[in-house]
């Protein structure tokens, strides 16, 4: 079996896609994915060009995800198709992609997951059902050929704690010292660095391809970067910061009669962290992609809030 594979990406022009494509075309990947095909609706914008510049491998190829024809062709040839794109993007373009991996036999695909595992979710959630319905479609349709594999991160580090974009609407209201939990202030809450998330998805892909180890990847796989809880982040920021952080919580079963009312992604993550579906410390494949740290320094909440606050974030 060969050992060299075309990979393509779609969304690398995003936050994620960014960075995963920043470390598949570093020189370690250079001779794993001699070919990087960056899939992107503007082949002339700052990002795109950038990537072309950054590496011979990389070709950048302007497409129209909702034409048949247009995905078809840049996915001919193409052995693993990491898709990045943003949630809440069409369920057409998605179609249209699962198609063209049929058609081309792509062999391995990681769609555009890179959340919450859902599978104890007794909710309904239109946020959610797209995602599911399209994980649940490409393993039907690639079943005996495409191996789909689901990544599950939980929550971007740098998003969603304290200084992050998402930290205050999850409860860390860093301005005023309070950071208030759903349930019990000690459930453990899963958070991956978004360079991490992109360094454990190479290796999936890497692992997935070759022969001698693809057994080894699950289906559903889950990434615990660093895994803690409200009462422990509040520990780490007061120590960081030297500011006396007020825990508070919320009740559990009155706040999943809100989030049934009010609904959106904000409640529905913050009932999955009190239910101690975010804690993915038990099971995970942080050793898999990653032995003993032996390929990188796993970023850790700690390193986080130390970082936010020389940026002057807290
Ligand atoms: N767990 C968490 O805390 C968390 C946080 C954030 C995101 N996520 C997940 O991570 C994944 C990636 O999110 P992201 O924030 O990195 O994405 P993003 O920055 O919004 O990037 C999305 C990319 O998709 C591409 N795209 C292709 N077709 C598009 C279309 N029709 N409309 C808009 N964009 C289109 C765009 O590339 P071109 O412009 O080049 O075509 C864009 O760069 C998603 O599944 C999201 O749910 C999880």
């Amino acid at each position: 079996m060969s050992t060299t594979h075309v990979l393509a990406i779609i969304g690398a022009t995003g936050q994620l896609g960014g960075a995963f494509a920043e470390v598949v075309t570093e020189e370690s990947y250079s001779q794993l994915f001699p070919s990087v095909r960056i899939l992107t609706r503007d082949a002339s914008s700052y990002k795109a060009q950038y990537f072309q510049a950054r590496s011979p491998n990389v070709q950048i190829v302007q497409c129209d995800l909702e034409n048949e024809d247009s995905v078809n062709q840049a996915l001919e040839g193409v052995d693993a198709l990491v898709s990045v794109l943003g949630s809440a993007k069409d369920q057409v373009a998605k179609e249209m992609v699962l198609k063209a991996l049929v058609k081309n036999r792509v062999k391995l695909y990681i769609p555009s997951e890179f959340g919450a595992e859902r599978i104890n979710f007794d909710f309904e959630s239109a946020v959610f059902a797209s995602k599911e319905a399209h994980l649940r479609a490409a393993r039907v349709a690639g079943n005996g050929f495409m191996k789909v594999v689901a990544i599950n991160v939980g929550h971007f580090m740098e998003d969603s704690s304290p200084g992050g974009i998402y930290g205050s609407v999850l409860g860390f209201d860093h301005a005023n010292l309070t950071y208030t939990a759903v349930g019990s202030p000690n459930t453990p809450v899963t958070y991956v660095s978004v360079k991490d998330i992109a360094r454990s998805t190479a290796r999936i892909v890497q692992l997935s391809l070759d022969s001698s180890s693809s057994a080894t990847v699950p289906n559903d796989v889950r990434i615990a970067g660093s895994v803690v809880s409200y009462q422990e982040v509040a520990q780490l920021a007061e120590n960081i910061t030297g500011k006396k952080i007020k825990v508070e919580i919320l009740d559990l079963a009155e706040f999943r009669e809100r989030m049934l009312k009010e609904k959106g992604w904000v409640m529905y993550f913050r009932y999955a962290m009190g239910k101690g579906w975010m804690d993915y410390s038990g099971h995970n494949e942080r050793e898999l992609v990653n032995p003993g740290q032996s390929l990188w320094k796993w970023k850790t909440m700690e390193d986080y809030l130390k970082e936010a606050f020389a940026e002057g974030k807290l």
